[in-house]
């Protein structure tokens, strides 16, 4: 490793590792009855107790310190008094900021017996995910990351969310590049060693197309079909890639 990927990976790790301690404290208490605000306590308590920020908390306006993203909603659901019922699926994601670095990771949780659809679709956006990381080294092109994707997504007759992707992270939330989850294999820009950024394949059911609400964040399936998404922060190595976001 070059030396000045250092301390970037260092602390992308640490923040990462919290913001994954954070999703395993929301997988005690997934059930039905709870709120999704519950889960936004729970986040915000943990980051806290680790003396780490929720990166989201007032993020461009953003109220809460996670995303709660429930069957049709895609992505940004804000937390609130909403109480999960057996069945349903919900995507957790959460951000860390620690010693001015940020890792950002989501999974989905299943809330008690979910539908074999709701299960297959939440398998597929995961191998989708752990596909794309292991073919990433340096050289590979960001449109192999997101042909990957694709490819493996669209065998098992889902869709791709085009309206959100991936992301550079670091000392800033939200960077360059942009990591689409569909693509062609050999365009785009070639991935360098020491880059650090998000896979965060958003998957439908039924179509690709999204809206967003009027509160100006939910986006939403616009066929209101469920939706699923896992989200790891990784580092590219020569070789190969370390996720951050996990303990
Ligand atoms: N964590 C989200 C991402 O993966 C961003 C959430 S921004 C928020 O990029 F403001 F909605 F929290
Ligand atoms: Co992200
Ligand atoms: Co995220």
């Amino acid at each position: 490793m070059t030396t000045s990927f250092k301390e970037g990976f260092e602390k992308t790790k640490i923040a990462g590792s919290i913001a994954a301690g954070a999703l395993d404290e929301v997988s005690k208490i997934i059930k039905p009855g709870i709120s999704t605000d519950k889960i936004d306590k729970v986040c915000y308590e943990y980051i806290n107790d680790m003396k780490a920020y929720s990166a989201p908390l007032f993020y461009r306006g953003y109220p809460k310190s996670c995303c709660t993203s429930t069957n049709h909603v895609v992505c940004h659901g804000i937390p609130s008094e909403k109480i999960l019922k057996e069945g349903d699926i919900v995507n957790v994601d959460v951000t860390a900021f620690k010693y001015g670095w940020h890792g950002d990771t989501s999974r989905m949780f299943k809330v008690g017996e979910v539908s074999i659809k709701a299960e297959k679709l939440i398998n597929a956006t995961y191998e989708s995910m752990m596909k794309a990381i292991s073919i990433i080294k340096d050289g590979v092109y960001l449109g192999d990351i997101g042909s990957t994707i694709q490819t493996h997504v669209e065998s098992k007759g889902f869709s791709v969310v085009q309206d959100f992707c991936g992301h550079g992270i670091g000392q800033s939330f939200h960077k360059e590049p942009n990591v689409l989850h569909y693509g062609e294999k050999g365009t785009g820009e070639k991935i360098k060693e020491g880059m650090i950024f998000t896979i965060e394949p958003m998957i439908n059911l039924g179509n690709y197309e999204t809206r967003t609400l009027n509160d100006g964040w939910t986006a939403v399936t616009k066929d209101k079909s469920l939706s699923a998404q896992f989200e790891h922060t990784i580092g590219v190595t020569k070789d190969g890639c370390e996720i951050f976001t996990q303990k």
